[in-house]
């Protein structure tokens, strides 16, 4: 194979490549220059001539998501800006697969937060976070503290998001490399709301905002802080993990009971 096409093959398959400098010196190697861009791999791909198409790796590269390096994002600082990168994010996998990115809803000003894991099947085609059996019982939950999604009242209203905003096929947990990539997405979702208090729902949440590998035991029902700002994190039960363990349901209303009393006296 000669060399343009062996290094055609490579970068669309995502790889660098490297050669000699001029002087050949084989300790001083350089990285090649994508396509002559400083585009993200993404377009730069997309742009480049097909010399094989009709080739096992051009079918191979049709069903390879080209995730956009980390290092080419800046993460919008207003709503707009932040909502319209997340709809057109390519910088994991999950990318490939969903239907719809789901932002998250509610009052952008709201003293809680509450931070689910991922999007379930109602949501990817609804866009909408715990619009499924799931989230008809975080509902509940939050009425019974007197909160609900629609309203905009400090009193009343709540922002629900999730770790990662594209559905996880399946209904897997998201992976490592989904959960980063999807970080400052988060992060810029709490800097924005600066909620007073942060109800986590579920391990992987919890183990995401805390930076821990705790189990969901160690870390239930006891005050933890996310960030420089120290904002309090509550770590209760994910609703879907109580609708398979109904028999977990009291210590859920006693976590409800706690977090309402905290939030009474944060805000
Ligand atoms: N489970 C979650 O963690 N988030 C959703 O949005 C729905 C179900």
């Amino acid at each position: 194979m000669d060399s343009a096409r062996r290094q055609l093959y490579l970068r669309r398959l995502g790889l660098a490549t490297w050669r000699l400098r001029e002087d050949g010196d084989v300790n001083d190697i350089a990285p090649e220059p994508v396509s002559g861009s400083s585009e993200p791999l993404a377009s730069s791909v997309q742009a480049a001539p097909d010399p094989v198409a009709e080739s096992p790796v051009a079918d191979l590269q049709a069903k390879v998501v080209v995730v956009q390096p980390a290092v080419h994002r800046v993460i919008p600082t207003d709503w707009g800006g932040l909502r319209a990168a997340v709809a057109d994010c390519t910088a994991c996998k999950l990318c490939e697969t969903r239907r719809s990115t789901v932002f998250g809803v509610g009052s952008e000003h709201a003293p809680l937060m509450v931070i689910g894991e991922g999007p379930g099947q109602e949501e990817d085609a609804r866009g909408e976070p715990f619009v499924g059996a799931a989230g008809r019982l975080l509902d509940q939950m939050l009425k019974t503290i007197g909160r609900s999604r629609t309203q905009a009242s400090d009193a009343q209203a709540v922002f629900i998001a999730n770790v990662v905003k594209c559905r996880p096929p399946g209904n897997r947990d998201p992976q490592v490399d989904e959960v980063e990539a999807c970080r400052p997405y988060l992060d810029r979702q709490i800097e924005l709301v600066q909620p007073k208090l942060i109800v986590a729902l579920g391990r992987v949440a919890a183990q995401r905002l805390l930076a821990t590998d705790a189990p969901l035991s160690r870390l239930r029902g006891k005050q933890h802080f996310y960030g420089a700002n120290k904002i309090p994190v509550f770590v209760t039960y994910h609703p879907a993990y109580l609708l398979r363990s109904p028999g977990e349901k009291a210590k859920s209303w006693q976590d409800l009971k706690h977090i309402h009393r905290q939030l009474a006296e944060l805000v």
